[in-house]
């Protein structure tokens, strides 16, 4: 869906509506312009919620963080997030070095074997083994192996996905019948695989909560992360003292941070990886970092810190391919966007859209295009191109917007160049409240496999890019996988 909303982006401008009927419910608008974006994240977050998303998810994330109402979101985010601390942090860096060095032989051995390998594939793998460890210690152990359980995750995380890109609840329809009884052979099917993954979830929640060994924040800050037994967040959750919740939560909370935790970071990987095989001269400058620094050890949380140009080759594939590359919100009252002033007819395209801002009727959706955004040629310097040192100097803006600030490179810039830095022209993690929660995790865990992955081999596009194709689900995905033949370094 993101590539027409790009094609009318050009056409009108930073913020446009979508209207098939004139009711609010039917009415889009299609945000690209920093200051809007900002207004809707971060200036007055309260005046939307996740409307769309939240009726689509549902039946799968139930009130995890994600699709959370105002009122669970504001009791959950203050529990979940602390379970992010930085001593699990970096107990986590051991499991990503773990799951990633298994997927590595394997790597070894196709190479050895001069087979091609879909990388997407791998990297997908990779992350669903690493996510089950961090959420709740479960191996999935998808990378060597197959099960009923990894069938029903990959079902219910594809379902997640087909779902989040219909705009009409279609499952929901009443003579078609629901889950287990309905008509429609995909539904049966899906039902049967969420019975599966929930009583597995129910299975791990009851032995975690048998063993529950209450403390406070502090003391569970300070636990030995490195020599406990089950360092997952789910212990977390269930030994934070004053975090209760019913398993009917803690369930839809578990089950969100293995979707929101799975695909994300798979797609940076596959997509980082389709430009670096097509760009060998930043693929050497990433090998050239990894080997200075880690002189063919394993990263750890320092290493991450200082492996710098390998992180801002992830920015950059945040940046052409956000994950995911469209977020929605509905507003809950009648409020007013601001719009740019480029001075161009572009940037009014409607007769609501006046110079004071854009009036939003309560209901109507918003669609904030973080493709456009990130390829705005009016905030980037050769928007579609991958330069990953772009992130080393300073975009002033003269490329048009007359009222965006521009982007400064802070001198420590933390894992990642942010939403603040850019001004809200870029916002790989969204921004505000709703701001993603495992941020930090995830760039940690992308760092610790593409500098594992390329401390040990070369790739290379088997076929053109035109073959790799794409395909948008909740995260861009290749049409065909991307398909690379690995060459083993000689380091
Ligand atoms: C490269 C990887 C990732 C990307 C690009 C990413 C991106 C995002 C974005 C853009 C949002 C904001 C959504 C919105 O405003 O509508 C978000 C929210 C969220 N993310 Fe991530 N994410 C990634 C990895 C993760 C991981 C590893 C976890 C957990 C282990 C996670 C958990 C969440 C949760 C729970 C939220 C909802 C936060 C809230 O509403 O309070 N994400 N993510």
């Amino acid at each position: 869906m993101f590539m027409p909303l790009n094609k009318y982006f050009r056409e009108y401008g930073g913020v446009y509506k979508l209207s098939f009927a004139p009711v609010p419910q039917a009415t889009f608008y299609v945000l690209s312009d920093p200051h809007a974006i900002k207004h809707v994240l971060k200036e007055s977050p309260n005046d939307f919620d996740k409307g769309l998303l939240s009726e689509i998810l549902e039946p799968i994330l139930g009130k995890g963080l994600i699709p959370a109402d105002p009122e669970t979101w504001r009791q959950r985010r203050p529990v979940i997030q602390p379970g992010f601390h930085m001593r699990w942090l970096e107990r986590m860096t051991m499991t990503f070095n773990e799951c990633a060095s298994i997927m590595i032989d394997k790597l070894e051995g196709e190479a050895d074997a001069g087979n091609l390998v879909d990388m997407e594939g791998m990297f997908n793998s990779v992350s669903l083994d690493i996510i089950g460890k961090a959420v709740f210690n479960y191996e999935f152990g998808s990378v060597t192996r197959e099960s009923p359980v990894i069938k029903a995750a990959y079902a219910c995380l594809k379902e997640a996905e087909h779902r989040s890109t219909f705009l009409l609840p279609y499952w929901n329809v009443p003579f078609l019948g629901q889950g287990k009884f309905s008509v429609v052979p995909r539904q049966r099917e899906f039902a049967a695989h969420l019975e599966v993954l929930n009583d597995t979830l129910d299975t791990i929640i009851q032995k975690a909560k048998s063993l529950k060994n209450e403390d406070d924040l502090e003391a569970l800050e300070r636990r030995d992360y490195k020599s406990i037994q089950d360092p997952s967040l789910l212990r977390f959750l269930v030994d934070l003292r004053g975090g209760d919740c019913n398993d009917k939560q803690l369930r839809d909370d578990l089950m969100t941070l293995l979707v929101a935790g799975h695909e994300t970071t798979g797609s940076l990987l596959t997509w980082t990886a389709f430009e670096l095989a097509q760009n060998p001269a930043e693929m050497r400058k990433v090998q050239e970092e990894v080997d200075r620094v880690l002189g063919g050890r394993n990263p750890t949380m320092d290493d991450i810190k200082k492996l710098e140009y390998t992180r801002l080759v992830l920015a950059e594939g945040l940046r052409l391919y956000p994950q995911p590359p469209i977020l929605l919100r509905r507003a809950l009252k009648e409020t007013k966007l601001p719009v740019a002033h480029s001075g161009s007819h572009e940037d009014q395209a409607s007769s609501d859209m006046q110079p004071s801002g854009v009036s939003i009727s309560p209901g109507a959706n918003i669609f904030i295009s973080v493709w456009n955004l990130h390829r705005n040629p009016k905030l980037w310097d050769n928007p579609d191109s991958f330069d990953p040192s772009r992130w080393l100097r300073p975009q002033p803006a003269t490329n048009g917007h007359s009222s965006w600030a521009g982007y400064t490179p802070r001198k420590d810039m933390g894992l990642y160049p942010n939403e603040n830095d850019a001004n809200y022209g870029y916002i790989p993690f969204g921004g505000g409240q709703r701001k993603c929660v495992g941020d930090q995790f995830a760039m940690q865990e992308a760092v610790v496999i593409l500098s594992k992955l390329f401390q040990r081999f070369d790739i290379e596009l088997a076929g053109s890019p035109e073959e790799v194709g794409m395909s948008t689900g909740a995260t861009i995905h290749s049409k065909n996988g991307l398909m690379i033949r690995l060459k083993k370094r000689n380091v």
